[in-house]
């Protein structure tokens, strides 16, 4: 099984690029489907997780051509068949992307329940998509764990989302685009990729007003066009090589990325005593030698993202003082604090969305798993300022959102080995 072996303690140094956004390509690339014509996508991530869409959308007929390293033309004229392969999307929690495209396009869907995914209580919901659709004229049969899915034409209605939904707000978009007549959607998430998302069908003739805000409007057309559209920067990879920077004492300046979209980390770099310059496209972190504790509770956008708060317990392991950690978002999203407490972390698990942490503590090389992609990247950092030679496998889960992350932190002045 490949792994990485860090060794830690190494100074590291100087500039990082962020590449594009792994939950805006993973919503782009299905999208392509809702239009017969061309496509051209520009700073998609070399990523597992877009290379699995890929694969999904190659099956389905897509023609694609590489343009570049991080651009792709995509073209699906004739969508083969109307079934997600069980085999991927069983294992690929984001093929719930691909469900919206395939209903609007041919009016009918088969797909599993996605899985693939250690994060949530036994599986992750897909409940609310269910009766999203539901309401916008679906008919709905399932068939032990298959769900099939039929509409002629999605009609246009009014949903409420109990529960905030990130992937199932941009779902309801994407099935309302080209649905007949006008859907209001209320209690919308507001993640950046959202508006990203918004702004890419609009770029194509959809009508979607308010992404961004709680309430989305949008008057559903009878066709989308192709175009051309640019990933936005990744929110996560900048949050976590900021963090990085701040629990290595590294100087690092975080280039092509867009720090608005990480506020509330900055607001929290602010009172623990991390400085930074922030410009529309840089962020330069200057390490501070000590800096304080401080709990956090992940919750939706604007608030602090559930996807940084395992590289932020690691920050906390470095603090003067004691934090809470409180996950509020996913469940099992604390497996990794056992592995932490292993390498000489001071952590108390409260209950299985609550950690304590008392700072600081010296931390020691181990031999770790990566539990899921969030923890995995927190367990490079954790290796990175460790003591000794740290070994971590099951590095897919990284693979799965970080391009190349091997190669990139070791231009900084790291020390990690790829072992195949
Ligand atoms: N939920 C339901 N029913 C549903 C859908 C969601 O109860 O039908 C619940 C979830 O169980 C969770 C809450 O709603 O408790 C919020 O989850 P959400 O649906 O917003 O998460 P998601 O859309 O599945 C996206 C990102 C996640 C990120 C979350 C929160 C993508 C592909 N994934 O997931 O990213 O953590 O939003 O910001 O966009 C990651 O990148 O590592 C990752 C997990």
């Amino acid at each position: 099984m490949p792994k990485f072996i860090i060794t830690g303690g190494k100074a590291l140094a100087g500039e990082i690029e962020v590449k594009g956004a792994k939950n805006l390509a993973l919503k782009i690339l299905p999208a392509t489907l809702l239009t017969d014509e061309a496509v051209s996508i520009f700073n998609l991530p070399d990523i597992e997780d877009a290379r699995r869409s890929i694969e999904l959308l190659t099956g389905l007929g897509a023609e694609i051509k590489k343009t570049g390293p991080s651009s792709l033309d995509i073209q699906t004229k004739k969508i083969k068949n109307s079934e997600l392969s069980p085999e991927f999307a069983k294992k690929f929690r984001a093929s719930i992307m691909f469900v919206a495209p395939l209903l609007a396009r041919l009016g009918e869907v088969k797909f599993p329940h996605p899985g693939g995914c250690v994060i949530g209580a036994g599986e992750r919901p897909i409940d609310l998509f269910i009766e999203g659709f539901a309401a916008l004229g679906a008919e709905i049969k399932v068939d032990g764990r298959f769900y099939h899915l039929k509409a002629r034409r999605l009609r246009g209605a009014e949903y409420f989302f109990t529960t905030i939904t990130v992937t199932g707000t941009e779902a309801m978009m994407m099935a309302a685009a080209r649905a007949q007549g006008k859907t209001t959607l209320k209690n919308c998430a507001l993640e950046p990729e959202i508006s990203a998302l918004a702004e890419y069908l609009n770029a194509s003739g959809a009508k979607i007003k308010g992404a961004g805000s709680p309430t989305i409007v949008i008057e559903g057309v009878e066709k989308l066009s192709g175009g051309k559209f640019t990933i936005m920067p990744d929110r996560i990879e900048t949050g976590t090589f900021a963090i990085l920077a701040a629990a290595a004492r590294a100087p690092l300046t975080i280039t092509k990325c867009n720090p608005a979209h990480i506020e509330s980390l900055l607001a929290v770099f602010k009172k623990i005593g991390v400085a930074y310059e922030a410009g529309s496209d840089w962020l330069k972190i200057t390490p501070a030698k000590k800096f304080k504790s401080y709990s956090i509770k992940t919750h939706e956008y604007p608030g602090f993202p559930t996807d940084l708060q395992a590289s932020f317990t690691v920050l906390m392991t470095q603090a003067n003082g004691t934090s809470m950690i409180h996950e509020t978002i996913h469940d099992r999203r604390l497996l990794y604090a056992d592995m932490l407490s292993q390498m000489g972390a001071n952590i108390i698990m409260c209950d299985p969305h609550r950690v304590v942490v008392n700072g600081p503590t010296r931390l020691f090389a181990k031999k770790l798993t990566s539990p899921d992609l969030r923890a995995g990247i927190a367990m490079i950092i954790a290796a990175l300022i460790a003591q000794g030679e740290t070994e971590i496998d099951n590095i897919y889960q990284i693979d799965r959102g970080y391009e190349n992350i091997c190669e990139r932190l070791n231009k900084l002045g790291a020390d990690i080995k790829r072992i195949d």
